[in-house]
């Protein structure tokens, strides 16, 4: 994938110094009204029950808050996280071991759930009902099964496709909380909480400024706020204030939407070889050099989130608030 000032791909930032910077607990997270107030439910009966949490799916678009949620949940219940991903089990041992290393109670955060092998997920199939494992020793007429007892635990799980998770592994999870786009508030909250943490000051308008150009996503808006930051340090008294962020911005190609040059060669790439689509996903990646899924992924939520892109069963168009946006003739079509 390219480089983007604005991808909401976690990266590998200094993770103890990004850990401090998120919120630890439900009060201090901003946003996602719904899901904090019936995990807030959830979590006090449970802990009311001296019994683990029901396992928790969280789903939506990257960059939204998923890790940090979970990371709050450990917290919230007073037990470890141990972290884990879909792509880094490989085999059922894998996951037999980070199981059996768990404390009662633990919360076990597996991200990109959907990316777990299928002969893995029937390994977690006993251990979420059951908390129990079987398995198989030996090969051939003298392989037998084996039980292991596991300590109560609660799996977390995440992913940007919940559509792509087998129907019997989602309906092991007793909670499953969407995660939506956040609104300019609530970044702006953010943004204001985040610099705070960098001891920096920044001024309401500059913000507003960078919530609105971060697509929604708290990840975007933090990463354009470092980024804001160095400019401010740099080229100004360290401060940031509108005309400063605007500027920095506008260096950064982040257009007023939020935009960058790879939603620009998108959405210009279905206009100026497809005369504005429909066009398939597949021709669209080999169009601009991306990978499909990245683009359905990544790059395609929000802009079908502001009506910039739809979906069609023949492929995707461009809307004519793209040709408004890039001031551009709309054409008749
Ligand atoms: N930093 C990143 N996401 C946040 C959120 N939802 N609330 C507070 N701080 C955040």
């Amino acid at each position: 994938m390219e480089e983007r000032i604005i991808s909401s791909e976690a990266g590998d930032q200094d993770l103890s110094f990004e850990q401090s910077l998120r919120p630890q607990t439900l009060r201090q997270y901003i946003g996602q009204d719904k899901v904090k107030a019936n995990l807030e439910v959830f979590i006090e009966a449970a802990k009311m029950r001296r019994e683990t949490l029901d396992h928790v799916l969280l789903y939506g678009p990257p960059g939204l808050g998923k890790t940090t949620l979970a990371a709050i949940i450990a917290n919230e219940m007073g037990v470890n996280l141990r972290t884990t991903s879909g792509p880094a089990i490989e085999r059922p041992g894998d996951l037999a071991a980070i199981l059996t290393a768990l404390e009662p109670g633990d919360v076990l955060f597996i991200d990109e759930i959907h990316r777990l092998p299928r002969t893995i997920e029937e390994v977690l199939y006993p251990a979420m009902e059951d908390f129990c494992l079987d398995i198989v020793i030996g090969k051939g007429p003298s392989a037998r099964s084996v039980r292991l007892d596991l300590p109560p635990f609660t799996l977390v799980g995440a992913t940007t496709r919940a559509g792509s998770l087998s129907a019997p592994l989602r309906d092991r999870f007793g909670v499953l909380s969407r995660l939506e786009y956040y609104n300019e508030t609530q970044l702006t909250d953010i943004v204001v909480r985040t610099a705070e943490l960098l001891d920096t000051e920044i001024d309401w308008l500059a913000a507003q400024e960078l919530a609105r150009r971060s697509r929604g996503t708290p990840r975007i808006a933090n990463r354009l706020l470092k980024r804001v930051r160095d400019f401010a340090q740099v080229r100004g008294n360290g401060a940031i204030e509108e005309s400063l962020a605007k500027e920095a911005l506008e260096l950064m190609q982040v257009d007023r939407l939020g935009l960058d040059h790879i939603d620009h060669k998108l959405l210009k790439g279905i206009i100026e070889k497809y005369r504005g689509g429909p066009v398939g996903l597949e021709t669209i990646a080999a169009t601009i050099g991306e990978e499909s899924q990245t683009i359905e992924d990544v790059y395609e939520p929000y802009l079908l989130q502001i009506g910039f892109l739809q979906r069609t069963p023949r492929g995707r168009i461009v809307t004519e608030a793209v040709y408004r946006h890039f001031q551009m003739e709309v054409p008749e079509r």
